[in-house]
């Protein structure tokens, strides 16, 4: 298999076809960002971003799917966000609202959050909407530490600080 990552080509690997695409970064890659919670599609933990050929983007799991299901892609992981050694605006915003605690659930949540504010920059939401549109594109991801309203609170507070660019 050959992907693309944060950017970068890997590859050619040969895999079994059961390594799952967890072990595939943590274990060949030493890509250890990428979690792994509970190991059925249940927590997020483990969720990196996909990059599709059209130009949208979604999570996927990475604990249940085969490495090799991957071949050919191009992903996003927690190693990608900060440019040259500047954290994004959406990992700034997560250590400024105390979002998370243990941090294990970090990446999963920072790449939906990208992921969303990426969708809106094309696809404005309505302001009366703002809420629920978070609330939908969280939802799945779990934090054993409950900052559920704090990861809410710093995507909205980047959403809110570019209303031109997020909200219709
Ligand atoms: S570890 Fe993959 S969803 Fe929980
Ligand atoms: S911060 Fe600990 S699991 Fe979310």
């Amino acid at each position: 298999m050959s992907l693309a990552i944060n950017g970068k080509a890997y590859g050619p690997f040969e895999v079994r076809d059961e390594l799952s695409m967890n072990d595939f970064l943590r274990e060949y890659l030493g890509m250890t960002g990428t979690k792994f919670g509970c190991g059925l599609a249940q927590c997020l933990s483990c969720a990196v971003i996909v990059d599709n050929p059209d130009g949208t983007s979604h999570t996927s799991p990475t604990c249940v799917v085969p490495a090799a299901n991957f071949s050919g892609k191009s992903i996003r992981t927690v190693e990608g966000h900060a440019q040259n050694g500047q954290l994004s605006v959406l990992q700034k915003a997560f250590v400024e609202h105390f979002s998370f605690q243990c941090g294990y659930c970090t990446p999963g949540f920072l790449n939906e959050g990208q992921v969303l504010l990426e969708r809106l920059a094309k696809t404005p939401a309505a302001r009366a909407d703002l809420d629920t549109t978070i609330r939908d594109a969280l939802n799945g991801h779990l934090c054993r530490c409950t900052g559920y309203v704090k990861y809410h609170e710093a995507v909205r507070a980047v959403i809110l600080a570019d209303p031109n660019r997020y909200l219709s």
